[in-house]
């Protein structure tokens, strides 16, 4: 058994992240990250056009020891200083997940500290807090990963309300999507990035819920209007501009997520705008998000690129409103491949 002071003013937080294909540890002291490792399968999944969920549970289980002693000795702690143990037990890959929660729970328990389950996606959404370490709810979350797009009012650090979210696929999902139609590796998400650099938004795009639809968004159509025009044009012979098609794609994807974003801040009278997941990490989504809400008045916090994709920091910061919240796990904790959003929230 463990002794715990959830009132002590700067926990030190271990934070462990299994749930897709990067095997991330993370120490944390209150808001300010310590240290931060990441050892991916990307290169090896890229081989496969996507993630093989057996390839990465067993990247996880050759990693896991080594990232977490890695980033405990690069925190300059030893293990008697850690406070709590967080790690995700789902939303994500079953197999990918058991290793990190097998791992966390022999761990905490071997250091005899609490462990703390932490939700994928609400760490996604806490990610926020590390960049500005004063940030306090209430605000307006974009939510933007592979699995999710939503915009939620964060109330209070335990408390949202889903204003909006996709009715088909997730904004990440159809980056990776037409990445693929237009021969880009995965990740498709950084691909289209790049290859848009020095494309011009002149493909015709669909209209994408914009000013309609309240805050929910579909992506399924744009995916296929994109596939259409490719497949056209090869069927014709006429050749096309890939970074064109790329550039237009992100404009389409990504406008509609900065106006009804705005929208949402406006409607709701809130004044602070923060995102999270990996589509976070896109320039153009930052920029644009930025002169939106410059242009209205908001504060908006974005977390650096690095803690919009999957990272274990943003795991730790979770755990540490948990730790304050004195919610802690048992060694019964069992991993979750799927977890609504809705019960994410609640
Ligand atoms: O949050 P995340 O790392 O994992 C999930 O929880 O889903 O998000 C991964 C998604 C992928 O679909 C990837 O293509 C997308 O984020 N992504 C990006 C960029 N970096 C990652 N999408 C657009 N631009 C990027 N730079
Ligand atoms: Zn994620």
């Amino acid at each position: 058994m463990y002794t715990v002071d959830i009132n002590k003013e700067n926990p030190i937080i271990l934070g462990i992240e299994t749930s897709c294909d990067e095997t991330a540890a993370a120490v944390i002291c209150g808001r300010k990250i310590l240290s931060d490792e990441i050892a991916s399968s990307a290169n090896i999944q890229a081989l496969y056009g996507g993630v093989v969920p057996e390839i990465a549970s067993r990247a996880h289980t050759d990693a896991v020891s080594l990232v977490v002693e890695n980033a405990v000795k690069k925190a300059g702690i030893t293990y008697a200083d850690i406070d709590a143990v967080a790690v995700t037990y789902g939303a994500g890959l079953l197999g990918a997940l058991l290793v990190g929660v097998s791992f966390a729970k022999a761990f905490a328990y071997a250091i005899k500290k609490p462990l703390i389950a932490v939700n994928h996606i609400r760490g996604h959404l806490a990610a926020a807090y590390l960049s500005d370490t004063a940030l306090k709810p209430p605000f307006i979350t974009l939510l933007a990963s592979g699995g999710h797009t939503a915009i939620l009012h964060t109330k209070t650090e335990s408390e949202f309300a889903i204003l909006g979210g996709t009715l088909d696929d997730a904004v990440g999902e159809a980056f990776d999507k037409v990445a693929r139609v237009l021969g880009l590796q995965y990740p498709g998400g950084p691909n289209i990035e790049r290859c848009a650099l020095g494309g011009k938004n002149v493909v015709p795009m669909p209209k994408m819920f914009k000013g309609g639809g309240g805050y929910n968004f579909s992506y399924s159509g744009l995916k296929t209007a994109v596939i259409n025009y490719c497949h056209t044009k090869e069927q014709k012979g006429e050749p096309y501009e890939k970074a064109d098609v790329a550039k237009s794609f992100e404009c389409a994807a990504v406008d509609v997520l900065v106006e009804k974003t705005v929208a949402a801040a406006k409607e709701t009278g809130v004044k602070t705008v923060t995102a999270g997941g990996g589509v976070v990490a896109n320039t153009y989504l930052r920029q644009s998000l930025a002169a939106a809400c410059k242009k209205n008045g908001f504060k908006l916090v974005l977390p650096e690129k690095r803690y919009c994709t999957d990272n274990a920091a943003m795991i730790a910061a979770e755990g540490l409103t948990q730790f304050k919240l004195g919610n802690f796990a048992d060694l019964r904790l069992n991993a979750k491949a799927s977890i609504p959003l809705s019960k994410t929230l609640s």
